[in-house]
């Protein structure tokens, strides 16, 4: 499970993205990135955030500590924004902190062309979690000590908003990634990584999701039975046929389009 701290001062909103996450400090000292249980579409999106970020760290990506953190409303009595005053009030209690990175800066691929390796793993890891929010526009991937390191992962697993529909070898749409032009060793990829992915491993990763988010998900008999359908999900996703996966040397790269594709589930609120 995830270590625990709790928040002592609100520092700054971070505006970039749609949810409104914000730059707070910690009784343990650190400074974190807080995604707040009450933005958007709630819990599942911390839930996505924690077992994503887990996984990549286990198939060897980098990607900011997460932690649980505790938030008392009052921490943004002094904020003048009342979006931001009624956010932290619809978050009272445990939210999910992302280690801050100081000095990161938001990764460009023309500024800092990736290895054709490291763009074809991480093309089959956002493949593999149904990850639309890694577009050219809004990549989510951060440039810290000449690295880069995966954050957001909210929009990721969508599935999980509608279980009954949830389709292990659903087509991933690679037209937009900012990846796909260096990814030209997906087959190497795909050998590496689909290995890794074992029932074990999967279960030490939803292991890690605390229990309150997961509980009273419609259709589901308590939280373990919610674990369980994320790992029969990326197992099935994982050990099954490869429709799934996209091959970017095959098709023609597409014309940038003027949305990201990873803004839809933030636009339609
Ligand atoms: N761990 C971090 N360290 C430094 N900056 C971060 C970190 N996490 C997020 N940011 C910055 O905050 C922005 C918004 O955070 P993000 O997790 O992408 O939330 P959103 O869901 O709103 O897009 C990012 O684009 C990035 O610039
Ligand atoms: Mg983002």
């Amino acid at each position: 499970m995830l270590e625990e701290i709790t928040a002592t001062r609100y520092v700054t909103p971070l505006r970039e993205g749609g949810s409104l996450p914000g730059v707070v400090e910690a009784d343990d000292l650190g400074t974190y990135v807080v995604k707040f249980r009450g933005a958007g579409q709630g819990r599942r999106v911390l839930v996505a955030e924690i077992i994503s970020a887990e996984l990549a760290r286990r198939l060897g990506f980098r990607t900011p500590e997460l932690k649980v953190i505790e938030v008392d409303p009052q921490l943004g009595a002094r904020e003048p924004d009342e979006e931001i005053q009624d956010l932290l009030k619809a978050s009272e209690g445990h939210n999910l902190a992302v280690d801050f990175l100081p000095g990161a800066l938001g990764f460009e691929p023309l500024a800092w062309p990736p290895d054709p390796g490291l763009a074809s793993r991480l093309l089959w890891f956002d493949a593999l979690i149904h990850n639309v929010d890694r577009s050219w526009r809004n990549p989510n991937l951060l440039l810290w000590h000449g690295d880069i390191w995966l954050i957001d992962h909210g929009a990721a697993l969508w599935f999980h908003h509608n279980w009954p529909t949830a389709d292990p070898q659903r087509g991933f749409d690679a037209g937009d990634h900012v990846l796909a032009p260096f990814a030209t060793r997906m087959a190497e990829a795909d050998a590496g990584l689909s290995e890794m992915i074992t029932r074990d491993f999967l279960d030490g990763i939803v292991d890690e999701v605390p229990d309150e988010w997961l509980e009273d998900e419609p259709g589901f008999d308590g939280a373990q039975a919610v674990r369980q359908a994320y790992v029969e999900h990326l197992l099935a996703r994982a050990q099954g046929p490869r429709a799934w996966l996209p091959d970017p040397s095959a098709a023609p790269r597409q014309e940038r389009k003027t949305g990201s594709v990873g803004a839809f589930w933030k636009d339609s609120r």
